[in-house]
């Protein structure tokens, strides 16, 4: 509980550092509706930690004072949006770059493009996508093979042995991620082992965030930081300069080193998705395979899907927009799970929502968690059903969120890859079922995980 609180002041102190980070900052009062600073100089902030997390502090400022609601980080104002909406309001559909990556970015203190004008980062995002496109294509069989080995594991397990998520499937996203990314350099143990190690150690700090201060004062902590994150950094590096030398275009690495990018900027994207898309994998996985196994409903119909789609057959890049139903059972995961529960934008010009005024530059959150979890929105909210995304306008809502379109984060919509790949090869083979008794909670960091690992059993279909 201790640590989730420090979590959520942390997690807050984050974004402020993020967008400070990028702008100046204004002292402006906004005069929406919301809570008065309870201190002078934290503002609100021991009101999140007493929430537990940011998240559930939204979801009651929005209880309390409606869509549009105001609070005190520290002694600067921030609008909270929380419903559909408003965020319709607010949301500049022409933007390009996706608040995941911004707060990445910033975080790591790597800035290169983000000083560049609109054209300079609308051509790095095109590149950073095609460059998950092209890995993607050319990798398709070896993703096929990491799944099946993994499944087959599971086939060899005895039907009542426990097996657990988190530990499988990072394994599974580590894997993918850097072997796609990287290339075929990973396809040692050694080096993905040491991979997950840097990984660790900088996603747990990042992942919750660390502009707090408090790694300052830990002399111990951010050293193991600073070791992680320059020993990924030289492996990055050494890895785009052997791959400069080679003919083999098949990593994403490959794609970047094509392009007119400096080595610096190589690096950091490479950095960019390696990070995120490990973790943004890991967890859908998770999620999905989580309740799968607590609704055998879904699994029966999303196994007739595969059945219907692919027969016996292997899932292929080209097949996967057939499978529609596995489609609605991702989108529903993110829902359900919150995947990522927060967004921040700063407002660069004054804007206006309902009848509020929003000040240029004050940094205003769009409450995802709250949104995916409103009943206005969604019926039965904390129910997992698939059959929801039959629905346009759930359809409509949820890619307005953010998850797909221009807005969306590449890094997901690889994530998707992954988990269809996944699930395809996972259900026709094997049911998932839940372990009795088992509460399985979330940790709202900047993505959405289970507090503790979290176990399933497996039985062969036949
Ligand atoms: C988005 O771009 C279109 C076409 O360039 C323009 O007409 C529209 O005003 C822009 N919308 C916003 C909110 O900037
Ligand atoms: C990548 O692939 C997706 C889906 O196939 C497509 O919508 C998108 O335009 C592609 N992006 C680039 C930069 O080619
Ligand atoms: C290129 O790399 C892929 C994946 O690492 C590998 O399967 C393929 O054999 C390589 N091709 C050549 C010509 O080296
Ligand atoms: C190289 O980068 C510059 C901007 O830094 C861009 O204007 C130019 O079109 C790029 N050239 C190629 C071949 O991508
Ligand atoms: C899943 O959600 C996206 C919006 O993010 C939407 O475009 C897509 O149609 C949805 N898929 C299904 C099958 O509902």
């Amino acid at each position: 509980m201790l640590d989730f609180a420090i979590f959520a002041v942390t997690f807050v102190i984050i974004l402020v550092g993020a967008v400070l980070y990028l702008y100046p900052s204004s002292r402006s009062a906004s005069g929406i509706p919301g809570l008065n600073p309870t201190e002078e100089k934290d503002g609100n902030l021991q009101d999140i930690a007493n929430q537990g997390s940011l998240h559930e502090f939204l979801a009651r400022l929005h209880g309390q004072f409606g869509p549009v609601a105001s609070f005190w980080f520290g002694r600067r104002p921030v609008v909270s949006l929380g419903s559909v909406e408003q965020l319709r309001q607010h949301i500049n559909p022409n933007r390009t770059t996706d608040s995941f990556e911004t707060m990445l970015k910033s975080l790591l203190g790597y800035q290169s493009g983000m000083g560049g004008g609109a054209t300079e980062a609308l051509m790095r995002k095109r590149l950073y996508e095609n460059a998950i496109n092209n890995t993607l294509e050319k990798n398709f069989p070896l993703l096929l093979k990491l799944v099946e080995e993994l499944v087959g594991k599971w086939q060899s397990f005895p039907e009542d042995q426990h097996t657990p998520l988190c530990a499988h499937l990072l394994g599974l996203a580590m894997k993918a991620v850097t072997q796609l990314a990287l290339g075929d350099r990973f396809q040692k143990d050694s080096e993905v082992i040491r991979f997950r190690k840097n990984h660790e150690a900088i996603w747990s700090e990042i992942g919750k965030g660390y502009l707090d201060g408090s790694m300052d004062k830990s002399s111990s902590r951010k050293g193991h930081y600073e070791r992680a994150l320059t020993e990924m950094e030289t492996v990055l590096m050494s890895v785009a300069e052997q791959r400069k030398g080679q003919r083999n275009h098949t990593a994403f690495v490959d794609t970047l080193l094509q392009s007119n990018l400096s080595d610096r900027q190589v690096m950091e994207d490479s950095m960019v998705f390696t990070l995120a898309g490990c973790v943004i994998t890991a967890n859908l996985c998770i999620w999905a395979v989580h309740f799968l196994s607590s609704s055998e409903d879904v699994q029966e119909k999303l196994h007739q899907e595969l059945e219907d789609v692919l027969g016996s057959d292997p899932v292929s890049l080209d097949k996967i927009p057939q499978l529609r139903y596995c489609q609605q059972v991702l989108n529903e995961t993110v829902r359900t799970a919150k995947l990522t529960p927060i967004a921040a934008r700063l407002q660069e010009n004054e804007g206006k929502v309902d009848r509020h005024i929003i000040p240029k530059e004050t940094l205003v959150i769009y409450a995802l968690g709250v949104v995916l979890e409103d009943a206005d929105t969604w019926s039965r909210p904390y129910k997992f059903d698939p059959d929801r995304f039959m629905e346009d306008s759930a359809r409509k809502s949820f890619s307005l969120l953010g998850f797909s379109g221009n807005q969306a984060c590449p890094e997901l919509r690889f994530a998707y890859t992954v988990a269809t790949v996944l699930l395809s090869t996972v259900v026709r083979k094997l049911k998932l079922c839940k372990v009795k008794g088992q509460v399985v909670e979330a940790r709202s960091e900047l993505v959405s995980t289970p507090k503790d690992d979290t176990w399933i059993t497996v039985a062969r279909r036949s």
